[in-house]
């Protein structure tokens, strides 16, 4: 294992597909390491963009524009962050061995598509999930819903992310709305989605998952202690680590991290999402990248989820234990601005235990995630408070 120096001859180069707040996290651990780092996102001045070597804007969904890009910096890894990328092209880049794509082109491939996750775990890894089934037409997703599914469901795009399109059905009296919103929503012209039953769960949690290498060179599989959330319309608003959970709960979830993640391959770490109730686990879904509900580790843990990430993908050891709990708030927009001022900040930062990261967006939505607030506490229940707190002390402005 060699790391080099950036801007030179031996520089190890790195290239994040996508350069948001998360990506920007993970580029500033490369950056600690003196890895050189290419970030590449659809608009210019994007957060990590900011804090890399290189920043380009393309369009990564055209497997030309990405390929071209590719052999012009010649990374020797490439880090995907988003799901919207020419995912066809990336597994050519790796059988032309121009570059390791993390944690493998066929993670990437399998996990931007919902059919592809759902098939892989349901139907291949036995893994228990939500009842579904997949629909290409309103009366497709009718007969799916008639045919056992059942009310309340949700429909999703099975292209999507962040809630995109998504839509919670009471009664035959939503289908065609929600048919018609995940139309608007989804990121390909021609629609599938995927219908799910509603798992009611009295919790939620994202398993944290590293697949990094052992001093022997062989890849280990480390967890990380579990994150609650809290969801609004499919986008997170809170997190927190640790969930309490019963022993039998957490052993069930890391088998199920293990397989799923196992199955993707690789090195990295993972976010993988799962639904509890009681002690039985249902697997959701899973980032083959850091998760936005992990933004708590960067409070919580010794080594952060982009730390992590960092350290397993080029090949170095990883600890994944808990330091103390804590939890994160997310900061909106609330305005539909660019280049925002934000006020308050030393309000939040006067509550104790705090910490805060603004992440720099050149333009703000009402609904856009512009910072997180992250706190620490001797209890889980004393961070939130105070990360909630913080938060609304930020006040986003023209
Ligand atoms: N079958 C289900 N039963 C109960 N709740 C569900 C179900 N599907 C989704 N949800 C709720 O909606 C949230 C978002 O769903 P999901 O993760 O599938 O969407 P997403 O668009 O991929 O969101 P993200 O990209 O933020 O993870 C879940 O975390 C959960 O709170
Ligand atoms: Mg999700």
């Amino acid at each position: 294992m060699k790391l080099g120096t950036p801007l030179s001859s031996s520089a190890t180069k790195v290239m994040l597909l996508g350069a948001g707040e998360l990506g920007k996290e993970v580029i500033i651990a490369l950056q600690r390491l003196g890895v050189e780092v290419i970030a590449v996102d659809r608009y210019e001045n994007a957060p990590g963009h900011q804090v890399a070597h290189r920043a380009h804007v393309i369009d990564m969904t055209d497997g030309r524009a990405l390929r071209a890009l590719v052999e012009k910096e010649k990374p020797h890894l490439i880090v995907p962050e988003i799901e919207a990328i020419a995912t066809d092209m990336l597994a050519q880049i790796e059988k032309d061995k121009l570059a390791v794509v993390i944690p493998t082109a066929r993670a990437a491939q399998l996990t931007m598509n919902r059919e592809g996750i759902r098939r892989l775990a349901a139907e291949e890894l036995g893994l228990p999930t939500s009842p579904y089934a997949f629909a290409g037409s309103l009366a497709e997703l009718q007969a799916a819903i008639d045919g056992g599914i059942g009310y309340p469901c949700f429909v999703k795009p099975v292209m999507s992310s962040s809630g995109k399109g998504q839509s919670r059905l009471e009664g035959p009296d939503d289908v065609a709305a929600a048919w018609e919103y995940a139309l608007s929503a989804g990121r390909v012209k021609q629609l599938r989605v995927i219908v799910e039953g509603l798992v009611n769960f009295d919790y939620e949690i994202t398993q944290l998952t590293v697949r990094a290498n052992n001093a022997k060179g062989e890849i280990e599989t480390h967890y990380c202690a579990p994150v609650g959330h809290v969801q609004v319309n499919g986008d997170y608003v809170e997190s927190w680590q640790p969930q309490a959970m019963s022993e039998t709960a957490l052993e069930e979830s890391r088998r199920i991290a293990g397989k799923v993640t196992a199955a993707l391959g690789g090195r990295g770490l993972f976010g993988v999402e799962l639904f509890i109730k009681g002690n039985k686990v249902w697997f959701s879904e899973v980032s083959p990248r850091p998760h936005d509900t992990g933004l708590v580790t960067l409070i919580t843990q010794w080594q952060n989820e982009f730390e992590l990430h960092a350290r397993a993908i080029l090949g170095l050891p990883v600890d994944t234990s808990l330091r103390n709990a804590g939890a994160s708030a997310v900061i909106y927009g609330g305005v539909n601005a660019s280049g925002v001022v934000y006020e308050g900040v030393e309000q939040a930062l006067a509550v104790p235990g705090t910490d805060i990261r603004l992440f720099g967006k050149p333009e703000a939505f009402m609904k856009r995630r512009m910072g997180v607030a992250l706190a620490s506490g001797g209890k889980v229940d004393e961070a939130r408070g105070r990360a909630r707190l913080a938060a609304s002390k930020v006040k986003v402005s023209e």
